[in-house]
């Protein structure tokens, strides 16, 4: 089983940005946790700050693999690109977020993703990427 993650802007500073928020960790730390807990699953990671560049991932995997991980970060609530990406391909998509974004700013309530994802995580921490993975291994 093939599974991506797919983290968005700013979200490669994990551990250094607002620790109150989002936690001391790196991401790449977290991702070694990940590969060593889901050894049965080809694990993959990819990260942007550009917004087509993620467009492109998705494009690039969404007809073969299983499952995308998907934290678009501030382009959640503003790419419709993103949105119209994961309804063209045929991959399903658990949104994620390490935050409860409802619990936070008005405008982090609205989802581009949400409508079109399999499911959505959010407000677990980190934790909520290793959820998404379990959603995907039956
Ligand atoms: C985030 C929540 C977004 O609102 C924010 O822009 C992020 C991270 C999260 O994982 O909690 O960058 O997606």
């Amino acid at each position: 089983m093939k599974v991506i993650i797919i983290n968005g802007p700013n979200l490669n500073l994990l551990g250094k940005r607002e620790p109150e928020v989002y936690g001391n960790k790196t991401f790449e730390d977290y991702f070694a946790d990940l590969q060593f807990k889901f050894k049965d699953v080809q694990l993959e990671y990819f990260q942007s700050n550009i917004e087509g560049d993620l467009i492109g991932k998705i494009q690039e995997v969404g007809f073969s693999y299983d499952g995308i991980v998907l934290n678009a970060a501030a382009y959640t609530h503003t790419s419709v690109g993103i949105g119209d990406a994961i309804k063209a391909v045929s991959t399903p998509v658990v949104e994620v977020h390490i935050s409860n974004t409802h619990k936070r700013e008005e405008f982090r309530h609205v989802s581009y993703i949400s409508p079109v994802a399999k499911g959505v995580i959010l407000g677990f921490g980190l934790q909520s990427y290793d959820l998404a993975i379990q959603s995907f291994v039956k």
